[in-house]
């Protein structure tokens, strides 16, 4: 191998530091500058505001390496990545910049000298090819004549289905922001050299590789239908790392290049397959090197906006994963050969590398309950559909239950050369509203049901069983059997579901065998049965029949970590608050806690800080959770606590926690209280006379509150362009200059509203002894026309003061009425004439009225006529 993907990069920036480029580093991934965009797609985006001339640098050259993603937005290869040689999600992009510098001419030879020249990279200028826009001739002329590139080899493109730089050869970042027509440089990977642009057309993006494109930032689109031209012109470039490396090393995918096979054949080591061309290597080395990125940048996956592009893009590493026989927890061990791999640009995943590892692991363990499942019945569906479509409905249901991302199923379907009925899906997900209404319904009628059973618990030490079917019941009816599609409880004789009750929410899970599924949305207690909620998603269920039985485990342990929690709050409560808080009620789910407690004096910070402290010291200490079954007496004598608002049996179960937490509860619980990991308030507050509520999170959850507040912080240091430590006095800062500001403009407005009361008073009718005054103004703050009718309103007697004010196309009018005329005439009286004159809306009372609208055409012929009006009102009297 020549030369290394680290001494490309490195070659790189010295070129353009010789050439007095100032070396910037990456922006982050999440741009911080720009809601519109998704990730940082292209190397221009930190320089936004510069191109549009909005914010200025010290240096007018520039050059980097960017990080950037294309999944998501105006840019995205997720779907064809691992099915091409030169798509990634993640990849790295040289560019060079000039701000209102160069130009055309000097960019050009930049470009070529860095490409061709044998002190750098020694391309033979005859593999090079050029594209440029069509309307571009000093472009061309360039090409041609500067540089001297055969006119054959200069292909000319021009806007697609004729809509105005719609072209491959016009740059825009997004729907809006910077643009403008580009060049770019091809490289021809065929030997055979052929001379006629139309084998370049047919040829493109396979043979010819664009390497290099050269943007001349000359506009801002400011909306899909407006574009307007920049004052100053600028030089964006971007140059894929990959891409360039692959040409320089000899190779024809970007996925052998030195960085890929590093990285596929670590992945080779960990599957069963050897043949480091295969697709699903290519897919995980791509993906995994995204995902490290991404949870560098302070991303974690979840269900909306960035964290679901991360999650949607794990989750297809890991289905590549399963197919390959990576199936326990191995991806995320490839996080350290991406750091090594990616040289100087892996050095700020360092320090981030143990909360990488961390996330991609948990994500597994998550996915991993579902995938199995989704995937066997994907796979029965693929076998079944008709005319190489699949059911919407089916990509729905994968998504809805399984998690798989849409993207997930799309790819597991082109391998079988299936393709999805997108609109069907996209039908079903708007229906997903309407039917989780219903599913609230057929839970809330079920409360009534009636049942003679006894279900034994078995969950404090088991997670699944085998158990006979007693009952079932679809809508309140008893029934023998529940089939596929239908919504039903199912009543065994025992079961390993906790049933929600003590404040804990119930257990999820499944009821299968080989021939059915049964997905547990629920379990609640019916006296001494058991129900377990669901849907039955495939085969049949009968009752006097065996199913086995399997809990949620991840979603358990969520649980319980909470429960634990909640009783050490109600200790440490009563500790630091004294002892009469009094529990009053509890919720705990697999997201959060909550508990609500008799207290009558307000709950300072510093003892929610105390709280929180001695709660963390405790499962710091790692101390044990002891379960006993007592009598009620004896568990009395141990000082239990206990609602004593409930009935307990005589026989009872005592939970304790040393001697820190002795309660009567039928929960369940941790091994030890360090299992808890971190516990942390997220809010308190007082929901009734003396009630007061905490809420609080434990375990990866209270990380990632943690990490959500990390970032919402450096989005603001981002923001203010300042550290962390220097927000406060930012923020100071800039409330005062906004004061000042403030300060300034009243005092220039109330200059102005001098000037336009003096002038106002120049321009009055006189009517019968009443002065008359219109005025219409533009752009104006219409709170000041107010001051300016109270002031007039003042200064003379016997007025009437009509002021308009014309904001793009719409108006606004008020009407003032000095109160010695208000026996001949009314503000609101004019107001009504105007309304119905223009179809405007107004109101007011007897002095002053205000009304708007569109129709200004109108409102100047009312006003010119009203004089007249007026003098016919006052007639009237
Ligand atoms: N912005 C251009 C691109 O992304 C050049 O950097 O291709």
């Amino acid at each position: 191998m020549n030369i290394t993907t680290n001494k490309i990069r490195q070659d790189f920036l010295n070129f353009f530091k010789e050439k007095k480029h100032m070396i910037l580093p990456s922006s982050s991934l999440v741009p911080y500058n720009d809601s519109t965009l998704l990730f940082t797609n292209a190397g221009m985006n930190q320089f936004k505001e510069i191109f549009l001339g909005e914010k200025k640098i010290d240096y007018s050259r520039v050059a980097t390496v960017q990080r950037c993603l294309r999944t998501g937005g105006k840019h995205n290869d997720l779907e064809n990545v691992g099915y091409t040689s030169r798509h990634h999600t993640f990849f790295e992009m040289l560019g060079n910049f000039s701000f209102n510098d160069y130009f055309k001419k000097e960019a050009i030879e930049y470009a070529w000298e860095l490409l061709t020249s044998k002190k750098w990279f020694n391309i033979p200028k005859h593999k090079l090819w050029i594209s440029v826009y069509k309307e571009d001739d000093e472009t061309y002329k360039i090409w041609k004549d500067i540089i001297k590139i055969p006119v054959k080899q200069i292909i000319k493109i021009g806007d697609n289905n004729n809509i105005q730089y719609n072209s491959d050869n016009f740059w825009q970042m997004g729907d809006s922001g910077p643009c403008g027509p580009c060049t770019e440089i091809f490289y021809d990977y065929e030997n055979n050299i052929v001379n006629n642009p139309e084998s370049f057309l047919e040829n493109k993006n396979h043979r010819f590789v664009e390497i290099w494109n050269i943007v001349f930032i000359e506009f801002n689109r400011i909306s899909k239908k407006k574009i307007v031209p920049l004052k100053h012109k600028s030089i964006d470039t971007g140059m894929g790392l990959e891409r360039i490396a692959a040409i320089l090393q000899n190779v024809f995918s970007n996925y052998n290049i030195d960085i890929f096979q590093q990285l596929k054949q670590h992945i080779s080591q960990l599957s069963k397959v050897k043949d480091l061309n295969h697709t699903s290597l290519q897919v995980i080395a791509d993906h995994i090197r995204s995902c490290t990125y991404i949870i560098a940048d302070n991303i974690t996956p979840s269900n909306e906006h960035r964290g679901y592009v991360l999650k949607r893009i794990i989750r297809r590493a890991l289905r590549h994963c399963h197919k390959i026989g990576m199936k326990k927890q191995l991806f995320y061990k490839l996080v350290s050969t991406v750091i090594e791999v990616m040289g100087d640009s892996g050095k700020i995943l360092k320090q981030k590398q143990k909360k990488i590892e961390e996330i991609l692991k948990l994500e597994e363990i998550q996915f991993s309950y579902t995938l199995e499942k989704g995937l066997k019945i994907l796979q029965h569906e693929i076998k079944k559909a008709h005319n190489n479509m699949l059911s919407g409905e089916t990509a729905f249901y994968l998504y809805d239950t399984f998690g798989f991302p849409i993207d997930l199923t799309a790819d597991i379907c082109r391998e079988k050369n299936i393709q999805i009925d997108l609109n069907a899906y996209e039908l079903e997900k708007s229906k997903q509203k309407k039917q989780s209404n219903i599913n609230q319904k057929f839970y809330k009628n079920y409360n009534n049901i009636t049942i003679n059973n006894t279900c034994v618990f078995e969950g404090y030490k088991k997670n699944k069983t085998k158990s006979l079917v007693k009952y079932i019941f679809i809508n309140n009816q008893s029934v023998s059997i529940i089939k596929k599609n239908e919504y039903g409880i199912i009543f065994l004789d025992k079961t390993p579901f906790y049933p929600e009750s003590g404040g804990q929410i119930g257990d999820i899970g499944e009821l299968y065998n080989k021939k059915c599924y049964f997905l547990v949305e629920n379990t609640k207690k019916y006296g001494n049965a058991i129900g377990h909620f669901g849907k039955l998603i495939s085969g049949k269920i009968e009752i006097k029949k065996y199913i086995n039985t399997k809990i949620n485990q991840v979603n358990r342990n969520s649980i319980q970590l909470n429960h634990s929690a909640t009783h050490l709050l109600h200790a440490v409560l009563r500790h630091i608050l004294g002892e009469h808080v009094y529990q009053k009620g509890s919720l705990v789910t697999n997201k959060h806690l909550r508990f609500d407690f008799s207290y009558q004096t307000p709950i300072e910070i510093s003892q929610i800080q105390d709280i929180e402290h001695m709660i963390n010291m405790y499962i710091r200490h790692n101390i044990l959770i002891k379960t006993q079954i007592l009598s009620l007496e004896e568990a009395k004598k141990q000082k239990a606590i206990a609602l004593f608002d409930n009935q307990y049996s005589s026989i009872v179960r005592v939970v304790s926690i040393k001697n820190i937490s002795i309660e009567l509860c039928g929960g369940t619980h941790t091994k030890r209280t360090g299992d808890i990991g971190l516990f942390k308030i997220i809010s308190y507050s007082s929901i009734a006379s003396g009630i007061k509520r905490i809420e609080a999170v434990t375990g990866q959850k209270a990380i990632d509150y943690l990490h959500q507040k990390d970032n919402y912080i450096t989005d603001l240091s981002l923001i203010l362009q300042c550290n962390n430590s220097d927000i406060k006095d930012k923020i100071t800062n800039l409330k005062n200059k906004i004061k000042n500001i403030e300060d300034k403009i009243i005092q220039l407005q109330q200059k102005e509203n001098t000037y336009y009361i003096t002038k106002l008073l120049k321009n009055t009718y006189d009517i019968k002894g009443i002065k008359l005054l219109i005025h219409v103004f533009n752009q104006y703050e219409h709170k000041l026309l107010r001051i300016i009718t109270d002031t007039l309103k003042q200064k003379l007697k016997k007025t009437i003061t009509v002021l308009v004010n014309i904001i793009n196309n719409r108006f606004t009018v008020i009407i003032g009425v000095t109160k010695n005329l208000l026996d001949h005439i009314t503000a609101i009286q004019i107001m009504k004439m105007i309304v119905e004159k223009t179809h405007t809306k107004g109101g007011g009372k007897k002095e002053i009225a205000e009304g708007g609208g569109i129709y200004t055409e109108k409102l100047s012929i009312v006003l010119k006529n009203i004089p007249l009006w007026i003098d016919e009102q006052l007639d009237k009297k």
